[in-house]
């Protein structure tokens, strides 16, 4: 069994239809490191909630980085979303000539073993695996009535991620990305 820690239950479903291991939503309340670094505040959290439950974790931090805001919201996407909300990310964005964005999902994954094998390690005590998904598209006006978070206002390929089934999403989504490493490296160990 594998305890995805995380509040969010979409980021609990996308996980399900992307794993073939049987995933459990885990309530744990990390300490969220500031960092300008996705790796790294996934890394610590994953670090510490396997301290906490010493069974297998995986931690997930993702964001969204606006070109033309040279970044923005990225790592601080969750706080954003909280307090201006995505309208306002969107309004902050129109008037830019350069609407294009990349969504990143960054994974950490730790069971207490060394995971020498991941393409990504940590160091630590115990170490922690990495993967990453990233997605370009573009910010628009929100449209659509699935997902969550900034999805209405992601456009990818013509539709934007909250206009998709959960499944087309997953297909190109960073997080479906980081999903899809995760679990071919699963199959290999
Ligand atoms: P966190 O990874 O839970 O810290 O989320 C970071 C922020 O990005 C939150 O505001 C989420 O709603 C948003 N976010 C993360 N993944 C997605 C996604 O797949 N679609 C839309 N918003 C997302």
């Amino acid at each position: 069994m594998l305890r995805f820690v995380t509040g969010n239950d979409g980021k609990v479903r996308e996980a399900r239809a992307a794993l073939s291991a049987d995933v459990t939503q885990f309530s744990y309340d990390y300490t969220e490191i500031q960092s300008h670094d996705l790796g790294t505040i996934a890394a610590h959290g994953a670090r510490e909630a396997y301290q906490e439950v010493g069974e297998p974790v995986m931690v997930e931090d993702s964001g969204l980085f606006v070109d033309a805001l040279d970044g923005f919201p990225g790592p601080y996407s969750a706080y954003v979303e909280d307090t201006l909300g995505i309208d306002r990310v969107w309004h902050l964005t129109e008037p830019e000539e350069d609407h294009a964005a990349a969504f990143r999902s960054l994974i950490a994954y730790c069971d207490g073993s060394a995971l020498e094998t991941a393409p990504t390690v940590r160091d630590g005590d115990p170490p922690v695996a990495i993967f990453e998904g990233r997605v370009e598209g573009t910010i628009v006006a929100p449209r659509g009535e699935g997902g969550f978070g900034y999805d209405p206002i992601f456009e990818y390929d013509g539709r934007t991620f909250a206009e998709m089934e959960p499944d087309e999403k997953n297909a190109y989504s960073h997080r479906g990305r980081a999903l899809e490493a995760f679990a071919d490296w699963g199959e290999t160990r």
